[in-house]
């Protein structure tokens, strides 16, 4: 999610605020607002960049030696002015920022509306704000019990937080707190800088504390203290900061793309949280209430797409298709939006886009509409064109992509047609309730196995030395895996520029097996999945043409470890779920050979994160 910034000491907060949110615009964001604290607290917010908040406030006070600010990257409710952070509590007493997703705001904010909340706002974030200033006032509005109140709040929160808090009646304090969402504490001579991560705090000082899961700061000219949920003192442990700031800015990783891979795991719990729950083998998805039973009842369901997105709309056609028994098709939109397709009213159609500004998909989106058919979008923008031009859809919860190749946006909307495909059989009877909570478990796991998958970049590094010389490359699946062959392929062709192409294992008789020789390395998905011995045979004829083979395995194959040049073994799951593990050794594949032949992996040649024109 996005940035924080905070400060309190001698300064003047205002210009360390606006220089820290500046630090935080590789993060990607929608909408920045900041507040001073103090004995006037002001808020200023406004949807855009930084430059439009900074003129905003342009000729306005903005004295004061503590303050907080925010750069918003939407989840609930649209980028707008009333949406941006801070958010102030009903009565004044609270001003907070908050990066996460709180995952029972909707019943903690009917709570407080049958208490006689009013809200402004759409988002999660001012539920909290409301519910401190509920537990302050019931604790008679006593600011020694400020913290108290703050600390009871969040012991009835779910979810995730990165919190920065003020207090009108404590007017020289700030409090952090964190669950889920990174908050780094910077230690300077009587004042302290807080942010998302070190980037605004470097120039300042190198000692910073890094709070832990329920860990809550509480800073004001006497020192810091720290508790955590339960009340206990947590004892700081102060790191000495040995970064560049670029690396600071990329987490430590050399490139955004290798960042954004590793943030799979959380990437896909942010995308699930709140919507799926484990224990109570629950699912919903709130976005698509209104929908979805023309979704249940659709004669057809149409996904359109591009790129990475079309592959992830190829899983879900598989996906709808095996779950629901609805007639599924993915579509390139650049091609659906020219050849006069049959769409027809009771069709429901799906377009999935990570930045929601691709033109071909807003027009393949404008065409569904016009002939009647019900339009869903999976985005991960919040407030981007694709989510305004369509009546209802599922927001991934990826966060920022900036890395020109799509990594976690792909598995985020993988998971996302994964919980719509689920709800739906089982909402037509075509899952059972046991086949339905068995993939719960399963996908609930996920992020666990992609963790585990992640420890092999080393030995993924030692294959890309291998083979990062090639000219061209052949990517095999089948089932759920042939549109992970495509995926891969695409990754490697787009990042390093060598020729690779995906295709179905089973049609390499048909044409590709004649392109196979010592020098070319066959990148071949074979999991354990139905498949599997034809896949063992595709692997064979590979091998009778001195082809290189790099295998992705089941953990424990011994078959394919026989044959295959290289193995790489990935966890076991239910075969629908595979390709969220076996696109993860492909995303390391294409980046290290990319990194080694010197290419430009965060920006390849002739790409744009966005295709905004045809
Ligand atoms: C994927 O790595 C590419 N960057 C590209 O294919 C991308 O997926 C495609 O342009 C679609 O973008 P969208 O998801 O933002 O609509
Ligand atoms: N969930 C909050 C919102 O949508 C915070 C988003 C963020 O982390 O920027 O406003």
């Amino acid at each position: 999610m996005c940035g924080i910034v905070g400060y309190i000491g001698q300064r003047e907060a205002y210009n360390i605020l606006i220089k820290g949110l500046k630090r935080l615009e590789y993060r990607g964001y929608d909408s920045a607002g900041i507040a001073m604290g103090g004995d006037n607290p002001r808020i200023y917010k406004c949807k855009g960049k930084v430059s439009d908040l900074e003129a905003l406030v342009e000729n306005l006070d903005f004295s004061g030696n503590i303050g907080i600010g925010h750069t918003r990257w939407a989840t609930h409710g649209e980028p707008n002015d009333v949406n941006a952070h801070p958010h102030r509590s009903m009565n004044g007493h609270f001003i907070i920022i908050h990066n996460g997703i709180i995952e029972n705001y909707t019943k903690l904010k009917s709570g407080l509306e049958n208490k006689g909340y009013v809200f402004e706002s759409q988002t999660d974030t001012e539920v909290l704000a409301n519910l401190f200033e509920y537990f302050y006032i019931k604790e008679g509005s006593d600011p020694k019990k400020c913290v108290d109140a703050i600390r009871n709040a969040l012991r009835i929160v779910e979810g995730a937080y990165g919190l920065l808090i003020l207090c009108k009646d404590v007017p020289k304090q700030l409090i952090a707190a964190k669950k889920g969402s990174p908050i780094v504490v910077g230690i300077g001579d009587q004042e302290y800088f807080i942010a998302s991560d070190a980037s605004p705090i470097v120039e300042y000082t190198n000692s910073v504390i890094y709070l832990k899961d329920d860990d809550i700061a509480i800073l004001s000219d006497s020192g810091l203290s720290l508790i955590n949920l339960k009340n206990i003192p947590q004892t700081p442990n102060i790191h000495k900061l040995d970064l560049s700031l670029d690396q600071i800015e990329k987490n430590g990783f050399d490139h955004y793309m290798l960042k954004e891979i590793y943030e799979q795991p959380r990437s896909i719990r942010d995308t699930y949280r709140g919507r799926l729950n484990f224990e109570s083998k629950f699912l919903r998805l709130g976005g698509l209430f209104n929908v979805f039973n023309d979704l249940v009842n659709a004669d057809r369901i149409i996904i359109v797409a591009c790129g990475t997105s079309w592959h992830a709309g190829l899983v879900g056609e598989y996906l709808f298709e095996e779950f629901t028994r609805i007639p599924t098709e993915v579509e390139y939109a650049s091609e659906f939006r020219y050849r006069n397709p049959v769409i027809k009213k009771g069709d429901v159609v799906i377009a999935i886009s990570q930045s929601g500004e691709t033109a071909d998909t807003l027009a393949a989106i404008q065409l569904a509409k016009r002939a009647g058919a019900i339009v869903l979008g999976i985005c991960n923008v919040v407030g981007s064109s694709i989510p305004r031009e369509t009546v209802a859809g599922v927001y991934t919860h990826a966060g920022p992509e900036i890395g020109v190749a799509s990594t976690k946006a792909f598995t985020a909307q993988v998971t996302v047609l994964t919980m719509m495909a689920m709800a739906v059989g089982l909402a037509n009877k075509n899952l059972t309730q046991k086949e339905f909570e068995d993939l719960v478990e399963e996908l609930y796991l996920i992020p666990d196995k992609i963790e585990k998958i992640l420890e092999k970049a080393d030995y993924i590094k030692e294959i890309a030395e291998k083979v990062k010389d090639a000219n061209n490359a052949l990517y095999l699946g089948r089932g759920y895996l042939f549109p992970v062959a495509l995926e891969g392929a695409l990754k490697l062709k787009e990042i390093s520029y060598i020729h690779a192409e995906g295709y179905p294992a089973a049609e390499m008789k048909h044409g590709p097996i004649a392109l196979i020789d010592e020098k070319m390395p066959v990148v071949v998905l074979a999991t354990k999945d139905p498949s599997y011995d034809k896949i063992v045979s595709n692997i064979q004829e590979v091998k009778a043409r001195k082809g290189q083979i790099i295998a992705i395995v089941t953990e424990g194959d011994t078959v394919i470890r026989n044959l295959a040049d290289f193995v790489i073994e990935v966890p076991a799951c239910d075969f629908a779920l595979s390709p969220l593990l076996t696109v993860i050794p492909l995303q390391l594949l294409s980046y290290y050979i990319a990194v080694m032949r010197g290419c430009n992996v965060d920006q390849p040649r002739n790409l744009a994160k966005s295709v905004t024109v045809e």
